[in-house]
């Protein structure tokens, strides 16, 4: 028998669940229920120190509470905001990130700035899309149902790039003519995994990366020639091979189908070249308003030797490398520096220099005026800190896309640094993530 609540929404989880409480004070996470919002729910999970529920009815509405443009908002589990007006949406990821920084970093960070997104839809111009069944056994694509690896059917997504929609569509309406089977978790089983794609935001160049258990896959030439003249917008066409039961997407091995196997766009007037598995930021507008505050705080001087730490392709070390005297960039990922050298080149800038390791082992061995930090959600290594510690570097611009490892690094970094400013960018909207920038000075 379904258990009814009366609850009312008193916060959001750091994950954008609504934060509600019964009259007993007792604690629900509720998804899609808004700050201030009075509703009846149904108790999914009953657990020792809360329960999770989803909405039956809603009593009092929130004057926030905005029709998402998305049908699907609500089941799929990319978007945490679209029942929420943008404005409120960024105030209120603001607001957890300032709490997350004052009670791990023990700093405070209210003067903070937040710049959202003028148009905070299509913006995503990479995703990667799971190919499987429905319980009807028909082929489905779509996104992951909140925690679950259940797809979703969802045949347009309004924060992707809207060219996404036609080509995933005729791929779905090809593996049926060409009767290829969509990869089954469970019984490892199936050939096609995921469809990743990318574009160009101003070179509009596609990529489409089909993600397969075996390079084997039955009339390849016919099914990519099929592809490209039904949609012909398509830059480039790369099989990627990936047979291990692993939630990580991209295997190893690769082969290009069809064009060039990149594309190329440009970020503040610098053209990159992307590869299938090259990190390169999902929102183009964003990174450029992100790079453009960093730069701004580094106060970077002619005379400078700067570090791009995880530079990934190399944007911002070649974006900056006008303004200074030599930029290095170190990142783990050999197909990534293989790209950025080629951006080098591809830009004529001469100042730029690449190296394919470990961020902490190269900064033991080198000194640098100003250190651009951008690591992945696992923050900084302990290596790469004391590294930083010990390298006495002037300045240090920490770029992070995750808040808690972000407050963790900045608790050490805080005894030998002054914190001149944290800001955050919104690059990602509708979704609860959040970008943040600070900038650090040597105390002396
Ligand atoms: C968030 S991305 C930033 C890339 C780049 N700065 C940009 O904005 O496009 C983080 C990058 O760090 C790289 N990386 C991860 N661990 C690393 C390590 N230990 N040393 C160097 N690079 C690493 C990843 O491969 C990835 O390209």
């Amino acid at each position: 028998m379904k258990k009814i609540v009366r609850v009312n929404c008193v916060d959001f989880t750091f994950d954008g669940q609504g934060l509600a409480k019964d009259n007993s004070g007792r604690t629900y996470f509720v998804p899609s229920l808004l700050i201030g919002e009075e509703a009846d729910i149904e108790v999914l999970y009953h657990k020792k120190d809360f329960d999770v529920g989803k909405i039956n009815k809603i009593i009092k509405f929130s004057p926030y509470r905005v029709t998402p443009k998305c049908p699907c908002a609500t089941a799929c589990g990319g978007c945490s905001f679209q029942n929420l007006d943008y404005k409120k949406e960024i105030e209120y990821k603001r607001k957890v990130a300032i709490n997350t920084i004052k009670s791990i970093a023990k700093v405070d960070a209210n003067s903070s700035q937040v710049f959202g997104m003028k148009e905070p839809y299509y913006y995503r111009n990479k995703i990667q899309v799971p190919f499987g069944y429905d319980k009807q056994r028909r082929l489905v694509y779509g996104f992951y149902k909140f925690k679950s690896h259940d797809i979703i059917p969802i045949s347009e997504c309004v924060i992707e790039d809207e060219s996404h929609v036609e080509i995933l569509k005729t791929i779905k309406e090809l593996m049926l003519s060409f009767k290829i089977d969509a990869y089954q978790e469970d019984y490892q089983k199936g050939i096609l995994r995921h469809v990743l794609l990318r574009v160009g935001k101003v070179s509009k160049e596609i990529m489409v990366v089909l993600v397969v258990s075996s390079l084997r896959f039955p009339s390849k030439r016919n099914f990519v020639k099929a592809l490209i003249e039904k949609c012909p917008q398509i830059t480039t066409v790369v099989f990627n091979e990936n047979p291990r039961k692993t939630n990580v997407i991209l295997g190893e091995k690769e082969e290009i189908a069809y064009g060039k196997g990149f594309i190329f766009d440009e970020l503040l007037g610098v053209k990159f070249k992307i590869s299938a598995k090259s990190f390169y930021q999902v929102n183009h507008d964003q990174c450029e308003v992100l790079y453009s505050h960093a730069i701004k705080k580094a106060k970077l001087g002619k005379e400078d030797k700067i570090l791009d730490a995880y530079c990934g392709i190399g944007t911002i070390g070649l974006i900056v490398s006008k303004k200074v005297k030599e930029v290095f960039g170190v990142e783990i990922v050999k197909e990534a520096i293989i790209d950025a050298k080629e951006n080098a080149k591809l830009n004529n800038i001469k100042n730029a220099n690449f190296i394919c390791k470990d961020a902490g082992d190269y900064l033991v061995e080198n000194k640098f005026d100003c250190v651009f930090v951008d690591p992945p959600r696992k923050g900084l290594d302990s290596k790469f800190l004391d590294s930083l510690i010990k390298s006495k570097v002037k300045k240090i611009i920490y770029i992070s896309c995750d808040v808690g490892t972000f407050s963790r690094d900045l608790k050490i970094l805080k005894d030998y640094y002054n914190i001149d400013s944290i800001d955050f960018v919104d690059m990602f909207p509708r979704t609860y993530h959040i970008e943040t920038v600070a900038s650090l000075s040597l105390k002396k």
